[in-house]
C-alpha cells in the first residue's frame, strides 16, 4: 500500500523527526513535486439554490460579472497551476463551454468594434482542461476519486469553486498562492483553514490543530467532518481548498460513506495523517461561503464595493436601502 511508502523510507531516530514519525527533509524528494494540476469537483445538485440552479450549474451564478467558477480558475493561474480538471455531471456543460471558444461571438463582437480583452480569463491552453464525470453525486471525496485516471502520481490541488477566496489588497496573494508557498516550505498535504464561531462547526470538517509551525502554518493531527459541536476538535473549519498527495486516490478507492451518507474527502484525508506530513494554512484573506444565499449576497455587495468602476454607486445604494429599512 502506497499509503506507507514514506514511513518505511523514513529514518525515525533521525534528528529532526516530527511528533508523526517522519523526517519532513526526507519525504521532501517526494512530496515537492510541483503543483500543476487543479481538481474542481463541479458536479453536486447546488439544491441550496434551487430553483435557480435547476438548468444552470451552481458553479456558472455570477458575482458581478464572472461566474463563480472563473475565480476559482483564477485563483489557480495565480498559483501558477495550469492543468484544469473538472469533475462534472449531467446539467453542467455550461462550465465547460465557458472555457471554449465562442465563435460567432466573437466574429460578432469583432466586426461591431468590439474589444475582446473581456474575454480573455476564458480562454485556456489547448489540452488544460480535462473534464471527467461524476455519474452520481455521491459526496465530495467520490467525486475527486472520479478524477484519479487525469491526476495520475502528481500531488494536486482542490479548489471548491462555490467558496470564494479573495486575498487582502496588498497581501500575500490568493489562498491557493499562499498554500503552493506554504508547500514549498513544508510539501506533504495541505488544507486552508478559518476560524468560525464555536456554535457553526457542526456545518463544517474540523481540524484538531497540532504544532504551530509559523503564524499561517500549523500541523494537523485529526480531521472530523460536521461534529457536535460539543465534540469539535478546534474552531478551526476547512475552507475549501487543498493541496493533496495522490495516495489520497487510494483510501477514497475504499472509503465508505460518513456524514450525510456521502463518500467525505475529510475521512480519507483523516486517514493519511500519520502518514505523511499535514499542515493546515490560515488564509490571509476573506472566505464567501458562496453554496449559501446569504454568503453569496454578502460575495457580491463586498466586490462590489472592491470595484472601482462601481463601488461609489454601490455604496450610495445599499446606504439608502439600509435608511428604507
Ligand atoms: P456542496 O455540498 O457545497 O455542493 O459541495 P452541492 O451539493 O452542489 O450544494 P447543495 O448543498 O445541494 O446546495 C461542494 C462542492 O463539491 C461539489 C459541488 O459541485 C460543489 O462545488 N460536489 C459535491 C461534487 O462535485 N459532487 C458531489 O457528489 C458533491
Amino acid at each position: 500500500m502506497c499509503l506507507t511508502f514514506i514511513l518505511s523510507n523514513c529514518a525515525v531516530h533521525h534528528e529532526g523527526a516530527t511528533n508523526y514519525g517522519y523526517r519532513r527533509e526526507m519525504s521532501s524528494d517526494v512530496a515537492r513535486k510541483p503543483i500543476r494540476k487543479a481538481v474542481f469537483p463541479v458536479a453536486g445538485l447546488g439544491t441550496r439554490f434551487l430553483p435557480a440552479t435547476k438548468a444552470i450549474p451552481k458553479e456558472m451564478l455570477p458575482i458581478i460579472d464572472r461566474p463563480l467558477i472563473q475565480y476559482a480558475v483564477d485563483e489557480a493561474r495565480e498559483a501558477g497551476i495550469e492543468q484544469l480538471i473538472f469533475v462534472t455531471g449531467r446539467g453542467k456543460t455550461a462550465i465547460v463551454e465557458h472555457f471554449d471558444t465562442a465563435y460567432e461571438l466573437e466574429h460578432t463582437m469583432s466586426g461591431r468594434g468590439k474589444a475582446l480583452e473581456v474575454l480573455d480569463p476564458t480562454r485556456i491552453q489547448p489540452g488544460n482542461l480535462v473534464t471527467v464525470r461524476q455519474q452520481v453525486p455521491m459526496g465530495l471525496g467520490h467525486a475527486i476519486w472520479c478524477a484519479r485516471a487525469v491526476v495520475g502520481d502528481e500531488p494536486f490541488a482542490i479548489f471548491l469553486p462555490d467558496e470564494m477566496m479573495v486575498g487582502n489588497a496588498g497581501g500575500k496573494g490568493g489562498c491557493m498562492k499562499q498554500m503552493v508557498d506554504a508547500y514549498n516550505e513544508v510539501g506533504g498535504n495541505l488544507i486552508s483553514v478559518l476560524e468560525v464561531p464555536q456554535e457553526e462547526v457542526s456545518s463544517y470538517g474540523v481540524i484538531a490543530p497540532g504544532k504551530r509551525v509559523s503564524d499561517a502554518l500549523t500541523e494537523v493531527t485529526g480531521l472530523v467532518e460536521k461534529p457536535k459541536r460539543e465534540d469539535a476538535p478546534s474552531n478551526l473549519i476547512i475552507s475549501g481548498r487543498y493541496i493533496l498527495q495522490p495516495e489520497v486516490m487510494r483510501v477514497l478507492e475504499k472509503q465508505s460513506a460518513g456524514a450525510g451518507g456521502e463518500i467525505q474527502l475529510t475521512d480519507a484525508m483523516a486517514q493519511m495523517i500519520g502518514q505523511q506530513p499535514f499542515h493546515a494554512v490560515t488564509f490571509g484573506g476573506k472566505r464567501y461561503d458562496c453554496g449559501s444565499k446569504v454568503g453569496f449576497v454578502e460575495a457580491t455587495l463586498a466586490l462590489a464595493l472592491q470595484r472601482e468602476d462601481m463601488a461609489d454607486e454601490v455604496r450610495a445604494m445599499a446606504k439608502r436601502l439600509l435608511a428604507e429599512g
